[in-house]
């Protein structure tokens, strides 16, 4: 497919980048992990305040530098466990021992310290399923009593930890609804606390009571050397949380990101150009005023794991 953008490529990716980023504590859908190394070397050098405008769990927050971080999503539910793991970041480990006490109380598998037989047995009849055999009727106890005491988020977050993909999903009822998920508590889910808290107490980073964006960006009081990140859902692919995104976000988000252009306030703009047979061309139009890399994703085909996709990311800044 041919495009009329034009491509800013003096960034060239270099593979020694591809050095590991820290994994949020959230495992959020869509996060940034895996780009951050790429997308830093795109960002400003000595930021002052970096505002994660859509911070879902907040990998693009943690893996940069900056004199102090602000962090903002409208899923008030994601601002609760920011809010409850930096609560806890002062005391990790008690908090990660009282996650290992509901753990036995509840009677789900717990990885980290190896699986058990009965786990090994349904792991040769159940190949992608196994956890989630062993775990459903635990699980559906532990959601039910979090939809009973919806205050409890170390439930909503032991939820997240067993649910599908990591998910975090209600229903119109206000109700959690996800099903169990192939995933339980391993080592990664400790050492994903560990760091997280580690990053939480050795910088300044205050959470936002979780508002839209623009009501956001207008709410804050932006200086020179500051700089905004914006992590949308993409206009052409799916995920539970693109429900609140349509045309009408899309342009509203360009027209915010052209005023704060003429106010010389320093931003940058994750997105997708294309996806399988989608072409966004909304930002097609609007993103040739301004600087455009690529940014190398592994969306690998479902069908061919050595094919990539035909996705195109990119990385948009007014800088
Ligand atoms: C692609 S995800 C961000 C992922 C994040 N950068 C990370 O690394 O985890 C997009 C986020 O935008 C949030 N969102 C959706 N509509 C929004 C809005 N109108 N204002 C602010 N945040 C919104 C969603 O809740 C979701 O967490």
């Amino acid at each position: 497919m041919q495009t009329a953008l034009f491509f800013t490529d003096k960034y060239e990716i270099d593979k020694n980048l591809k050095k590991k980023a820290m994994r949020s504590p959230l495992f959020y859908v869509g996060d940034k992990y895996k780009l951050m190394p790429q997308l830093k070397e795109l960002f400003p050098k000595n930021i002052e305040t970096y505002y994660d405008v859509f911070c879902g769990g907040g990998s693009a927050s943690i893996n940069v530098d900056a004199k102090s971080f602000v962090m903002n999503d409208v899923d008030s539910k994601v601002i609760a466990l920011h809010q409850h793991l930096q609560e806890n970041s002062i005391n990790i480990d008690a908090f990660i021992k009282r996650m290992y006490g509901l753990i036995e109380g509840y009677e789900l598998s717990h990885s980290e310290y190896g699986n058990n037989s009965e786990i090994e047995a349904l792991k040769k009849v159940y190949n992608k399923t196994y956890f989630a055999k062993y775990n459903k009727k635990s699980y559906l106890n532990l959601r039910e009593d979090y939809n009973a005491n919806q205050y409890n988020i170390d439930l909503l977050y032991l939820l997240l930890i067993y649910g599908f993909n990591h998910m975090i999903r209600f229903n119109k009822q206000g109700k959690f609804n996800l099903p169990v998920g192939n995933v339980d508590w391993n080592r990664n889910v400790s050492n994903a606390l560990v760091n997280y808290s580690k990053w939480f107490n050795t910088n300044n980073v205050r959470l936002s009571p979780g508002m839209d964006f623009e009501s956001f960006v207008e709410s804050q009081k932006i200086k020179a050397g500051d700089f905004l990140y914006f992590d949308p859902p993409y206009l052409i692919t799916f995920s539970d949380y693109n429900k609140l995104w349509g045309e009408t976000e899309e342009k509203r988000l360009y027209r915010l990101l052209d005023r704060l252009s003429e106010k010389g306030i320093f931003w940058g703009l994750s997105n997708m150009l294309y996806h399988k047979e989608k072409q966004n061309n909304i930002l097609l139009k609007w993103a040739q005023k301004y600087n455009v890399y690529r940014i190398e994703s592994n969306y690998i085909s479902r069908f061919d794991n050595t094919v990539k996709s035909s996705s195109k990311e990119i990385y948009v800044t007014n800088y």
